[in-house]
């Protein structure tokens, strides 16, 4: 027990779970700001583009509950990241883990929350041939989405900078607690 008290990395379907959540989730960013916002409504194309972008969508959500659960009951285990060498900067590293939670699931849950006030689940998934409704572009949690991809993005900058700077700057090794590797 002892032993387990000090485990030196994540718990492997931590580590696996962070790395494939990476993935889809800057594939899903980059996706929507780029390719999917930027087809016109009343393209043919909209209603396969949405139908992938909200199962992805969807499935991070998913993933990141997961994920959560794991963290919480492997916490346990798992001894304190080092620091940064400075409070404020440890601090800032708390508040981007616990903010990229938030907003992973805030994105979801408006992405989700745009698809129902605009009746995109039976166009998309239906066939109803439904054309796609002009106030998906207006209603708020669409508006909200829009932002909160920004916010994602601008978390991640500082999460990977802050990566760097342990591994570069510290080099104290953070970067082999979020891969496999004996415990
Ligand atoms: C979309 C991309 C990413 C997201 C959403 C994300 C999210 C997170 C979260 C929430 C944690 C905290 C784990 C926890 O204690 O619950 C974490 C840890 C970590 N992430 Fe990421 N991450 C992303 C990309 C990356 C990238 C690209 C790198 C490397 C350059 C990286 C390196 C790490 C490391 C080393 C840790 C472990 C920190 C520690 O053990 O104290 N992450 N990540
Ligand atoms: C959690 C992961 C998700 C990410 C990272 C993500 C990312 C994005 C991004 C970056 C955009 C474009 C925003 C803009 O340019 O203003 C977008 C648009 C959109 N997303 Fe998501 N999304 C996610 C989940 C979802 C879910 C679960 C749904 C619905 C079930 C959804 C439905 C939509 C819709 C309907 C649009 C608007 C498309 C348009 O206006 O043309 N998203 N998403």
């Amino acid at each position: 027990m002892a032993l387990q008290m000090t485990a030196s990395r994540h718990h492997p379907a931590l580590v696996a779970l962070h790395w494939l959540l990476a993935l889809m989730l800057m594939v899903a960013l980059a996706m929507g700001t780029f390719v999917l916002s930027g087809i016109p409504m009343e393209s043919p194309e909209k209603i396969g583009a949405l139908r992938g972008h909200m199962v992805v969508g969807v499935l991070i959500g998913f993933l990141m509950l997961v994920r959560l659960v794991v963290r919480l009951r492997t916490r346990h285990q798992l001894a304190p990241s080092p620091s940064s060498g400075n409070p404020l900067l440890d601090a800032l590293g708390t508040f981007v883990h616990l903010g990229l939670y938030a907003l992973v699931f805030a994105m979801a849950a408006s992405g989700m929350a745009t698809a129902l006030l605009t009746g995109l689940p039976d166009i998309v998934f239906g066939g109803s041939g439904g054309a796609v409704p002009a106030n998906l572009a207006t209603v708020a949690p669409r508006i909200a989405h829009g932002w909160i991809a920004k916010g994602i993005a601008a978390l991640v900058v500082l999460h990977v900078l802050g990566a760097v700077f342990h591994q570069a700057v510290r080099k104290d090794g953070l970067m082999a607690r979020m891969w496999w590797g004996p415990r």
